[in-house]
């Protein structure tokens, strides 16, 4: 790997020229994103050289701003690298998890901002069986498979293209997944489309097509901390869930089938409350996952448009976010395994409990689960799950 600041150097598109020589994907001084007002202002997405893959294969930055939203989307993985939104004040902060080089992403990341496919979390014994034939996946999380296997969407070259629509500026994502990579069947042709409308919300539209009936489950896998990545814990953030139920896990965190109910438990998130305000309470599931780490069974179930589900505030800064989704669950999960071995884009080292993640997506081990929501897509068939992240600040303490 031969990425170093100096190679961070922008480069022209074609389409628009980057933004002037960056030094490194640091929350910034002050940023176009922070001045623009949340009523539009887009400007065309640009690009730039982020590092270089040992097999060769170049690594680009894209940036996008609209509506006093920043985002920059590498393709490698698809991965969010940054998030920066206002606080109440104006003050914009990388509000993701991540690196500042594609070293830090190749080494050794937790899918700090990917793209999760083709299945996302875990499948239980790294096997399932679909029209009488079994199908094994590589174990990479004990005896199970997790995040699509050991090189999964996460560690795939995407082909990027900028698109626009009406006031949404966007890139369109594409990756085509050969029949039997990563041990699953059919040829699966994905297109993950991020866009960023007037208002600075964040939308992702995924959408797959095989031609051999196959599973899909694909997600998004950013760890958020509103106060701004390396700021510290997120326990403070209040957070609302529209959930009355979470499917409980064994010891190796594979759903055990059971919609158990959240009413009296520390999985209660219907009203807003503080992630850590129950962190603590021995509860035998919280336990089992070193804090949340749990798919949350939407009430409103599969949509086919997005429907709010989940809100957060940061106290602090006043950010809030809201999500949409038309998926039918959500893994909650508290940043438990961060250990404080990584350094972030900021410099600062993240602990367990410094970002959390909202993956919305169908349920955990859904092709072993013959209960649960069907992950099954077939020749003929489109895959289509959208989600809308909606960004704010409150009007003070
Ligand atoms: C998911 C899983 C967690 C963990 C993270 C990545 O959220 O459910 O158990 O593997 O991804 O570290």
């Amino acid at each position: 790997m031969t990425t170093s600041r100096r190679t961070l150097l922008a480069a022209t598109t074609g389409i628009a020229t980057a933004a002037a020589t960056t030094t490194a994907a640091t929350a910034a001084a002050p940023t176009t994103a922070a001045r623009s007002s949340r009523t539009g202002s887009h400007q065309p997405p640009t690009r730039e050289h982020f590092g270089t893959l040992d097999n060769g294969d170049r690594v680009d930055r894209w940036t996008l701003a609209n509506g006093g939203t920043r985002l920059r989307i590498l393709s490698y993985g698809g991965i969010v690298q940054s998030l920066e939104l206002p606080d109440r004040r104006g003050r914009t902060a990388n509000v993701s998890l991540g690196f500042d080089s594609v070293d830090g992403y190749v080494a050794d990341s937790p899918y700090f901002g990917a793209l999760i496919g083709r299945y996302g979390n875990r499948i239980a014994g790294a096997k399932f069986t679909l029209d009488g034939k079994t199908y094994q996946l590589p174990a990479n999380d004990g005896p199970n498979s997790l995040h699509g296997g050991t090189k999964g969407f996460d560690k795939r070259v995407w082909d990027v293209e900028p698109y626009r629509s009406g006031g949404d500026v966007g890139l369109t994502l594409r990756y085509v997944s050969k029949d039997g990579e990563m041990g699953y069947p059919g040829t699966l042709r994905t297109r993950v489309r991020y866009l960023l409308t007037p208002r600075g919300e964040l939308r992702i539209d995924y959408t797959a097509t095989t031609d051999k009936a196959t599973v899909v489950n694909l997600t998004n896998h950013t760890y958020f901390n509103l106060a701004g990545e390396g700021s510290g814990s997120i326990e403070s953030h209040r957070l609302r869930i529209a959930a009355s139920r979470y499917t409980p896990v064994d010891d190796t965190l594979i759903p055990t089938g059971e919609l158990a109910r959240v009413a009296g438990t520390p999985f209660d998130f219907r009203r807003a409350k503080p992630i850590g305000k129950d962190l603590r309470d021995g509860h035998p599931q919280i336990l089992r996952g070193q804090g949340f780490d749990h798919n949350f069974v939407l009430d409103k179930g599969l949509t086919e448009r997005p429907r709010p589900v989940i809100s957060v505030t940061e106290p602090e800064s006043g950010r809030t976010m809201r999500v949409a989704t038309t998926e039918p669950g959500v893994q909650f999960y508290s940043g438990n395994f961060l250990d404080g071995t990584l350094k972030g884009s900021s410099g600062r080292v993240y602990r367990a409990g410094d970002g959390f993640c909202l993956e919305t997506q169908h349920f955990p081990d859904s092709p072993n689960q013959p209960g649960f929501p069907s992950t099954v897509l077939r020749p003929g068939h489109t895959y289509r799950s959208s989600t809308v992240y909606s960004f704010g600040t409150d009007g003070g303490r």
